[in-house]
């Protein structure tokens, strides 16, 4: 059978596409990484790794509607199977995300820290724990169910950086795990509830 055809959108450096390109057992295949900046490291991670790169600027664009069209056009072109956002800091209508299974990973343990600046906010907030999680998408910002979470304690010292860093770290571990059993077929989602069987 071939294998789930995968799309990953991007905005930054792309640590987490590397991730995904890196893992020796996704089960599927990535077919397209898509930015909305041309500046986005990540586009030269995908075409050192032989993967069809292409970027889809707001501004090039009417209004934000016309926008999102022509990314759908072009995701739409390689008819995937699975949507990843990776680091894609556009936000994207219900229209999008509800064309094509689409997951999200986010920096912070989902319902807490929302938006853009989540390990800011926990670092403010001055939790103890904060971490990782990969949800489905939905039309609202980090919203959409919980498909697996990782936990990362904040230590004292802690910067944003040091610990978005080591949040990081956690997702280049979880998001592929996620991504291999998406294709492998063993997710399994009842309203909120997600459900991953074992490999
Ligand atoms: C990640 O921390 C992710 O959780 C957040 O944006 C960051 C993207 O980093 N949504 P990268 O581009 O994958 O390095």
């Amino acid at each position: 059978m071939a294998k789930p055809r995968i799309v990953v959108l991007i905005s930054g450096s792309g640590s987490n596409l590397q991730a995904l390109l890196d893992s020796p057992d996704l089960g599927g295949e990535i077919v397209l990484v898509a930015s909305d900046t041309p500046d986005a490291g990540g586009l030269a991670r995908a075409v050192d790794a032989g993967v069809p790169a292409t970027s889809v600027r707001l501004a090039d664009h009417p209004d934000r509607r016309t926008w999102e069209a022509a990314l759908q056009d072009q995701v739409a072109a390689v008819r995937p199977d699975l949507v990843v956002l990776a680091g894609f800091m556009k936000i994207l209508s219900g229209t999008f995300v509800s064309t094509w299974p689409t997951v999200n990973v986010h920096p912070s343990l989902l319902p807490a820290f929302a938006g853009a600046h989540a390990p800011a906010d926990a670092l403010e907030w001055g939790v103890k724990v904060s971490g990782v999680t990969v949800h489905y998408v939905d039309e609202e910002v980090d919203h959409g169910p919980i498909i697996a979470q990782r936990a990362v304690p904040v230590l004292d010292d802690d910067t944003v950086a040091t610990l978005h860093g080591r949040i990081q770290q956690q997702e280049h571990i979880l998001l592929p795990e996620v991504v291999a059993a998406i294709c492998a077929g063993r997710v399994t989602r009842t309203g909120r509830r997600v459900t991953i069987a074992p490999a």
